[in-house]
Order: structure tokens, then C-alpha cells, then sequence
């Protein structure tokens, strides 16, 4: 009869602790839970966003990925990345339309954000500045804790026939320049600033 009494309260406890995690809250061993939201225009930022969501899971952390059109509010997350591919000098307007949307939850945790242009590849004088410049807006509406462009990417095959035009007649680039080791390494450095428990400064 104990027996059968121990077995039931295990059970109980057991129980217990799952509706508990289902009901949003982190897991202790978690490092809390991080969304990353991105904007794109032809793809190529949504794979700098995975690459960035791999590195938070590798370090523990819980992580969604959602282009921006199809992303939840931010409530419940821990911390937030926003990354917009750059046109014409500034954020697509979905990212940023996000951010003004949910700026008072947004405010409340940490935040960064990365960008890709054509015209930031690392390493290139003035890139961090001009990464800055493009970054500005976003920046006006919620500080970020950490912020950085990387190269993008531009494939003439994915554009339509004016921005193909238009394209050509600026000189826009085509090619990949983004450097999957730089994404990677910003994401495990700004990792600390974003994981559970950590406050706006
Ligand atoms: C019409 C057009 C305008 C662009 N304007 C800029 C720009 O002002 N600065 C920049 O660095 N890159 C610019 N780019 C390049 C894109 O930002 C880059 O290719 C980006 O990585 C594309 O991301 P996506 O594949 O997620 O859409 C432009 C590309 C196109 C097609």
C-alpha cells in the first residue's frame, strides 16, 4: 500500500513539473528563450538568421525563427535579434514596422540587431560605419545592446526585371559576401548580453 502511495505522488510530481514547463516558463538548464526575426527580400538573410539561431541553441539556449511577416510579439522571449536585409540604404520596412509595433515589450529586454548590404563586406574601410548609418532607424526606436552589418548576398536571378535594371545601372555587386565565420562568432560574442537573466542596461 506505500508502495502504490510512493508511486502515486512520483507521479504527481512528474505531473506536476511538465504542465509547468508547458505553461511558457524557461527550463532551469535553459539559457533563456531567444526569438530571432528577420526581413528579406530574396532569402538570403534568412540563412544568416539560422546561422545565428544555431549558435544560441549550441550554448543551451531555446530559440524561434520567423520572418518578420509571420512573427509572433515578443512576449515571452527572453531577448530579441532583429536583422533586415538593406535596400536602398535603409531596413526593409517589415523589420521596422515590427519594432515601432511592439516597441514597449521590446524596450523591456535586451535586443540586437544585424543587417546585410551588397556593400558591407568585412573587413571593407568604413563598412562598420556605413553598417551603423543603415542600422540608425532601428536604433531611434529601441537601443540595442549589441548591432552589426555583414555582407549580403545578390543573386540577379532572384530580382525582378527593374531591380535587375536598376541594379545594373548602380553597380550593385552580385555575389555572396557573407562570411558564415564572422555571423557565427558575432552571435557566440553577443550571447552573453542576450541569455536569461540579463536586464536592459
Ligand atoms: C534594388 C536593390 C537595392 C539594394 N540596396 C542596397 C544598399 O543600399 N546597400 C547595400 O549594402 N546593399 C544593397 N542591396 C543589396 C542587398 O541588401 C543584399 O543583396 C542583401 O543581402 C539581400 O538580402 P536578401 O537576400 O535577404 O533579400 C540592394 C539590392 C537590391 C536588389
Amino acid at each position: 500500500m506505500l508502495k502504490i502511495k510512493k508511486i502515486l505522488i512520483a507521479g504527481i510530481i512528474v505531473l506536476l513539473a511538465g504542465q509547468a514547463s508547458f505553461a511558457g516558463s524557461v527550463d532551469m538548464n535553459e539559457k533563456g528563450k531567444i526569438l530571432v526575426v528577420y526581413a528579406t527580400k530574396s532569402g538570403s538573410t534568412a540563412e544568416v538568421a539560422q546561422a545565428i539561431a544555431e549558435e544560441f541553441r549550441a550554448q543551451n539556449a531555446v530559440v524561434d525563427v520567423f520572418e518578420v511577416k509571420k512573427a509572433s510579439q515578443p512576449e515571452g522571449y527572453t531577448a530579441v535579434v532583429v536583422g533586415s536585409a538593406i535596400r536602398y540604404g535603409r531596413w526593409l520596412p517589415d523589420a521596422i514596422k515590427y519594432l515601432k509595433t511592439h516597441k514597449d515589450q521590446l524596450s523591456r529586454i535586451p535586443i540586437a540587431y544585424f543587417n546585410c548590404g551588397i556593400f558591407l563586406v568585412q573587413g571593407k574601410p568604413g563598412q562598420k560605419e556605413e553598417a551603423k548609418k543603415y542600422n540608425a532607424p532601428a536604433e531611434e526606436i529601441v537601443k540595442p545592446v549589441a548591432e552589426i552589418g555583414f555582407g549580403g548576398k545578390l543573386d540577379f536571378g532572384k530580382l525582378n526585371f527593374w531591380e535587375r535594371q536598376l541594379g545594373k545601372i548602380v553597380g550593385i555587386p552580385a555575389g555572396d559576401y557573407r562570411d558564415f565565420n564572422v555571423i557565427r562568432a558575432w552571435a557566440r560574442e553577443i550571447f552573453p548580453k542576450l541569455s536569461k537573466g540579463q536586464v536592459r542596461p
